[in-house]
């Protein structure tokens, strides 16, 4: 079993990769840092793929890499994720870094894989209970920017494109969406009060609590629908349960714009 997870090198990603390790699967992992990268695989006996997922190009030419390596994919964790940028921030595609990170990033890596994909395989999106704080129009960026609202815009449109995903797929290859739930990560340490403006006079409280939520345990569910899923196109909280979405994000034109917003964003690059 091939199994790649990007932002395999920390937080919930490495405990989601030492877990399919554990279950018997050759990983790829990605990540920026090269020597925190080499040190993941030695530690875990992974594969270390360095990538920046920051840019649709990046996740386009991971793709390849992966593609010139090997010849099936079994497991695709779409983990790297977040929301850190405390100020509105452009990427050199001119995309909202944010969205780019979370959204239009792994539907460009996603789409790319699929030749690699079997009926075998399995694809899990990693979002966050935070889609839920975006109201109105999925396609209509928050109001005012701050990092948790951009945070929230991209998750919502990454799950909306995730069960289109799953729909076009049809069952050939097991598609879901997790809200890992929190962890105390790399990603989480640095964040500050700017980033959650509503947070900032509780913001000792939020980290204490924060602190002591472990990435291992955050892993248990992605991995569980990377090993063994029972179901496609669903959408699973930390606890291992799916939910059901609200009625306006079940709209398969809705999930479907999602997915050709991205996946048009996608084939303006040139590798
Ligand atoms: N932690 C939480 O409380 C929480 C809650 C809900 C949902 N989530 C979601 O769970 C997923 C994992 O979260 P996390 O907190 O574990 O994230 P994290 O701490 O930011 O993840 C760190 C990992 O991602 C890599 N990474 C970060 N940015 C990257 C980039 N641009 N390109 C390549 N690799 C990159 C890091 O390696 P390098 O730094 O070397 O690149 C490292 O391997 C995300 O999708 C997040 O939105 C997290």
């Amino acid at each position: 079993m091939i199994a790649l997870v990007t932002g395999g090198t920390g937080g919930i990603g490495r405990e989601i990769t030492a877990k399919l390790r554990d279950a018997g699967a050759s990983v790829l992992v990605t990540g920026r840092d090269r020597t925190r990268g080499q040190a993941t695989a030695t530690d875990l006996d992974v594969t270390f793929l360095p990538a920046d997922h920051s840019t649709i190009a990046g996740n386009l030419d991971l793709a390849y890499r992966i593609g010139e390596r090997v010849a099936s994919v079994d497991v695709l964790v779409n983990n790297v994720g977040g929301g850190a940028f405390a100020q509105r921030t452009v990427t050199r595609e001119g995309h909202e870094a944010t969205l780019a990170l979370n959204y239009l990033g792994p539907i460009a890596l996603t789409r790319a894989l699929l030749p690699l994909l079997s009926p075998r395989s399995r694809v899990v999106q990693v979002v966050s209970s935070a889609f839920g704080m975006h109201r109105g129009d999925p396609f209509a960026a928050p109001a005012r920017y701050t990092a948790v609202a951009a945070y929230a815009h991209a998750k919502l449109l990454s799950l909306l494109a995730t069960m289109s995903l799953a729909r076009q797929l049809d069952g050939t290859v097991t598609v879901n969406a997790v809200n890992p739930g929190m962890a105390w990560t790399p990603g989480v340490q640095a964040l500050t009060p700017r980033a959650v403006p509503a947070w900032r006079w509780i913001w000792p409280l939020v980290r204490a609590v924060q602190r002591r939520a472990s990435p291992e345990k955050a892993a248990r569910t992605p991995t569980r629908l990377a090993l063994t899923p029972d179901g496609t196109g669903r959408f699973y909280e930390s606890n291992g349960t799916a939910q059901t979405l609200p009625d306006r994000l079940r709209d398969p034109h809705l999930q479907d714009r999602a997915w050709q917003y991205a996946a048009a964003a996608a084939t303006t690059i040139k590798e």
